[in-house]
């Protein structure tokens, strides 16, 4: 069931708790790449893995009701996976009958452990009160932790936010996480109706290492390796959880480990960013899909990687224009490679915004980000 031997625990006695996957670098805080719902692929993962991997991955949600299946795609990021990472499946959900059914399937794939989505703000899945719609209801929460906590007999981990429209609830779900024994909580620091770009609160997170006992990710914001140290060194936190600024700059976990060892992190230079643009066209292509569609899929990637490149947003500009690889490629040889040696920025552009209209989901089903 476990990817990693030593995380396996060697009884289901529910007062035996598994442990968490050492760090790749051991002492060190830890640090793990967000589920991003459409992003976080088997792909993705290997290709981030191939500029420094995270300690940990998480998959993009498996959704959970009476008729739901494991989607194919997203076992395949833990069944395929060769990045040698443990990688936890992500549930969201509200049935408790169907959550137990789903982890049990689950466990006979390799994976490290099982998380629980209590944050996607998608009105159309908040509405069906899963992900941050839960956060409206603390005594739910409080049941469905206590069944998933009964049954998994491994990892079993939260990633929340901080509320739905007020932080009320917080501390009541902080209390439950605590009762139930969950082995990782991840919280992003803002509430379903602050989505993706007000500030974060990191004074709540720093609440939250405060209230449980098992170790706290902070999530948000985390745009750099030097904000991620100074994040944990604010809020005590045990590491930091990376989405969209690992989009834009895989680098980001190995310059952690390198800001974390008091080293300076690696530069990465437009000619580098010009190689992962082409790795990451590579290898999220697929012979069904057709080329303007992959080129429409890779341009809502590199609207996060433009932040780093210019603070004009030039390339953001002639990018969003391009149609066909042959001119999106010709974009990016003119403002990568013209000036190769120029260093990408290691926290995005002031102003340089990642899409004009941040509710815009990736798929048509996503999560909405911003
Ligand atoms: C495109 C996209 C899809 C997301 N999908 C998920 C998801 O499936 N599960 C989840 O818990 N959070 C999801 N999130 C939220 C992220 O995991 C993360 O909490 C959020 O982006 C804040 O972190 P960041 O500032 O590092 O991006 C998604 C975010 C984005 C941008």
């Amino acid at each position: 069931m476990t990817r990693s031997t030593e995380s396996a625990p060697s009884t289901t006695d529910p007062t035996v708790s598994a442990t968490l996957p050492p760090p790749i670098i051991p002492g060190q805080p830890l640090t793990a790449l967000a589920p991003m719902q459409d992003v976080t692929t088997l792909a993705f993962m290997q290709v981030v893995a191939g500029y420094g991997a995270p300690d940990y991955f998480v998959t993009e949600f498996f959704r959970v009701h009476d008729t739901s299946r494991l989607e194919r795609h997203i076992v395949r990021s833990f069944d395929e996976n060769q990045t040698r990472r443990p990688v936890f499946a992500q549930l969201i959900g509200e049935s408790i009958p169907h959550l137990e059914r789903t982890v049990v399937e689950l466990l006979k794939h390799p994976i490290a452990g099982i998380d629980l989505n209590l944050g996607c703000p998608a009105p159309k899945v908040y509405k069906k009160n899963v992900g941050g719609g839960l956060l409206r209801d603390p005594a739910r929460i409080d049941a469905i932790l206590k069944s998933l906590r009964a049954a998994c007999p491994g990892l079993f981990t939260v990633k929340m936010r901080i509320g739905f429209d007020t932080t009320d609830p917080y501390d009541a779900v902080l209390e439950s996480v605590a009762h139930h024994r969950v082995d990782l909580l991840t919280v992003h620091g803002r509430t379903v109706k602050e989505g993706y770009r007000s500030d974060v609160h990191y004074d709540l997170i720093a609440r939250a290492v405060q209230n449980v006992p098992c170790p706290v990710l902070a999530n948000g914001n985390v745009t750099s390796a030097t904000r991620a140290h100074r994040i944990i060194s604010e809020t005590g936190a045990a590491g930091v959880m990376i989405g969209r600024h690992a989009i834009r700059n895989p680098w980001i976990f190995q310059q952690c480990r390198e800001v974390f060892a008091g080293r300076s992190p690696v530069s990465v230079t437009l000619a580098d960013v010009f190689g992962y643009m082409h790795t990451l066209f590579e290898a999220t292509y697929s012979p069904d899909v057709p080329e303007r569609a992959h080129v429409n899929r890779i341009k809502k990637f590199l609207n996060f990687v433009g932040q780093g490149v210019d603070a004009e947003g030039a390339f953001l500009f002639d990018m969003r224009r391009t149609q066909s690889k042959a001119e999106l490629f010709e974009v990016a040889r003119r403002h990568l490679l013209q000036t190769p040696d120029k260093l990408f920025s290691d926290e995005p552009y002031a102003g340089v915004i990642a899409r004009p209209n941040c509710e815009t989901p990736i798929a048509p089903e996503g999560c909405s980000l911003g």
